[in-house]
């Protein structure tokens, strides 16, 4: 092949990969970068053309399998992770009969595939976490009972008592799970029933009495009177307003009231209502809040099960506001307590 068929294959190359949507470039023998797309050289760096490979990029396992494809022409993929955590697949095929003999890497980005997969582990990693410790408790009790106990009433009363506790909390997380699934599942359907919020409200403060007595608080409502309504499902806002009700009077301020208020206000998003729920408790440091709302994350993990909590409910909170198309604030001041704004659109 003359030097001019080689330039003119060269140009044909270049505008093959011109036309591909993923991130590709060729090498050749010396695993020179030959030709590069622009989604490839904004990965590989702009100066990338004409250099080593391992100059723009880090990838050994890469460089591998270019010399395998080389060597036996067979096609090979390979993930590739880079030093800022980005992920990619990568395809090398031979292009033997180029001028010179060229290897193409087609990549494509797998980096979201790839952390959506680590939660998902993450969060099956701490489902079995949560539920093995009350099964573990309850295992070694019942052996307890079948043994040294068997004749102790006093002892037997007690550990029944303690097993009763653990298969409650076993059950607590089972229900929270459950219904955090549906409510992630239903996140796209929005609500269509219109509903009066007081109303709710009310509900969710008598549900949550008990617990509120229990801990030497009230709940108190403040702001507009009479209907409020917005599109929801009642259901669903019940459980959101319960959850926010029973963290502000469980880690609120023994004998300190929580105050509900309801607003209306006017946001770039459009007419809201706005309901705050705030307590007077420990407050929570700032380098919490933007973590508050993911699965099982919880400030004292230690506070939150003595409390009876799973760590799903503001989870759950968050799923079911985004599915009545509103968002959550969360205010906290270290000392003075929490304020969570539930902003609900109007229509
Ligand atoms: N009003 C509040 N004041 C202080 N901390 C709070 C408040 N509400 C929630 N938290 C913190 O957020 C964590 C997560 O809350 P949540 O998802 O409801 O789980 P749970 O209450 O089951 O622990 C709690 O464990 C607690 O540390
Ligand atoms: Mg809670």
């Amino acid at each position: 092949m003359s030097d001019e068929d080689g330039e003119e294959q060269q140009g044909l190359v270049e505008q093959l990969l011109d036309g591909l949507p993923l991130p590709a470039f060729t090498l050749d023998e010396r695993d020179t970068v030959r030709a590069a797309n622009v989604p490839a050289l904004a990965i590989l760096g702009e100066r990338a053309r004409g250099r080593n490979l391992a100059l723009s990029l880090r990838g050994p396992e890469l460089l591998d399998a270019v010399a395998g494809t080389r060597r036996d022409g067979a096609q090979r993929r390979i993930l590739l992770r880079l030093p800022d955590d980005a992920q990619y697949r990568v395809k090398v095929t031979g292009l033997p009969a180029a001028d010179p003999p060229q290897v193409i890497c087609v990549m494509q980005d797998v980096t979201s595939e790839a952390q959506n997969e680590a939660i998902r582990r993450e969060f099956v990693a701490n489902v079995s976490h949560e539920l093995r410790t009350p099964l573990t408790a309850m295992m070694g009790f019942i052996e307890t009972l079948q043994s040294a106990a068997k004749d102790d009433p006093v002892a037997r009363d007690r550990f029944l008592g303690i097993m009763s506790r653990e298969a409650g909390r076993m059950n607590r997380l089972v229900r929270d799970l459950l219904h955090l699934s549906r409510v992630e599942a239903e996140e796209r359907v929005r609500p269509r029933e219109t509903i009066d919020l007081p109303g709710i409200l009310r509900s969710a403060a008598a549900s949550v009495r008990q617990v509120a007595e229990a801990h030497g608080s009230t709940i108190r409502f403040q702001g507009i009177e009479g209907r409020v309504t917005v599109p929801g499902d009642a259901d669903q806002l019940t459980q959101v307003f319960l959850n926010l009700m029973e963290n502000a009077v469980k880690y609120g301020a023994r004998d300190r009231p929580v105050t509900v208020t309801i607003s209306r206000e006017t946001t770039s998003r459009g007419p809201v209502i706005r309901v705050d729920v705030a307590d007077q408790g420990d407050g929570i440091d700032p380098i919490h809040l933007p973590r508050l709302t993911e699965r099982f994350y919880r400030v004292d993990a230690h506070r939150s099960r003595a409390e009876g909590g799973t760590g799903l409910g503001l989870a759950i909170v968050k799923h079911i506001i985004n599915r009545h198309r509103g968002w959550l604030r969360i205010e906290s001041e270290k000392g003075r307590g929490s304020v969570f704004s539930v902003m609900l659109p109007e229509t």
